[in-house]
């Protein structure tokens, strides 16, 4: 695990965006692993603003999301599919049929998930991830538990997730209960991940990850046994390493 700590979110939006880029550059048609919330809209503007000087063509990428909430469907404005377009996926060219986002409004959402997994491996695998962390440690929405939970699956969020996140909603009543998320497993076969920290909030999380125990109370730590890992915090984040 390699921890790099910058001034502000802009800078990591930067850097990250161009391990982003080189990754495009080097394999037009690689697999990306890509996330929503705060943490990742620099990255997404930095690589919007590449698209548009001419620098990295993203025709050929294929893109699976982290995540997605249950019972939210893609015209709404709090969707996850919904955030992705708004932020990257309607500023850069990649061709809408190349682009997976769990759904949060299937029928069968063991059939949802098990497709979405088999879509991953069918694809290659993930080139390059990118993660926020909750506030509590969870990577994409795996809440602590007494358990990794290896493939994508639904789950319960918890009252932690469910504060941190209603900001985006009119209150806290109106965030949904239940997400579908890939796994931490899934998440795994990821060959190279960048994750991003920012703020004050994170900085127990932060510490938890890279110096505690590998410990599903903190689900980001496991990524200490990732063989390619780059946490990038800003200054307030990584106060408690
Ligand atoms: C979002 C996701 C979450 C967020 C995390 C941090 O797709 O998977 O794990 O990365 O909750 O959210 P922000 O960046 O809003 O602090």
């Amino acid at each position: 695990m390699v921890v790099k700590v910058y001034k502000n979110a802009d800078e990591i939006g930067k850097a990250i965006g161009t391990v982003f880029a080189s990754q495009v550059i080097e394999k037009p048609d690689c697999v990306l692993g890509l996330a929503t919330g705060s943490s990742p809209i620099p990255t997404y503007k930095y690589m919007i603003s590449l698209y548009e000087e001419g620098i990295v063509d993203y025709s050929k990428v294929t893109t699976f999301n982290l995540d997605e909430y249950v019972g939210l469907n893609h015209d709404h404005d709090q969707s996850y599919w919904y955030f992705m377009h708004e932020n990257l996926f309607n500023s850069i060219n990649i061709p809408e049929e190349q682009i997976n986002v769990l759904s949060g409004t299937a029928e069968d959402v063991e059939a949802e998930c098990e497709a979405y997994e088999a879509k991953i491996e069918a694809a290659g695998g993930i080139d390059l991830q990118i993660l926020g962390i909750g506030n509590n440690g969870h990577i994409a929405f795996n809440e602590p538990t007494t358990y990794f939970p290896m493939a994508t699956h639904k789950v319960a969020l918890t009252e932690s997730t469910i504060e941190a996140n209603k900001r985006f909603f009119a209150s806290a009543d109106d965030v949904p209960r239940y997400a579908v998320s890939m796994g931490i497993g899934s998440i795994f076969k990821a060959k190279n991940i960048v994750l991003v920290a920012t703020g004050a909030a994170k900085a127990d999380a932060v510490a938890a990850m890279v110096n505690g125990p590998i410990d599903p109370n903190c689900p980001a730590s496991i990524l200490q046994l990732h063989s390619h890992v780059t946490i990038f915090c800003d200054e307030a984040a990584a106060a408690k390493l």
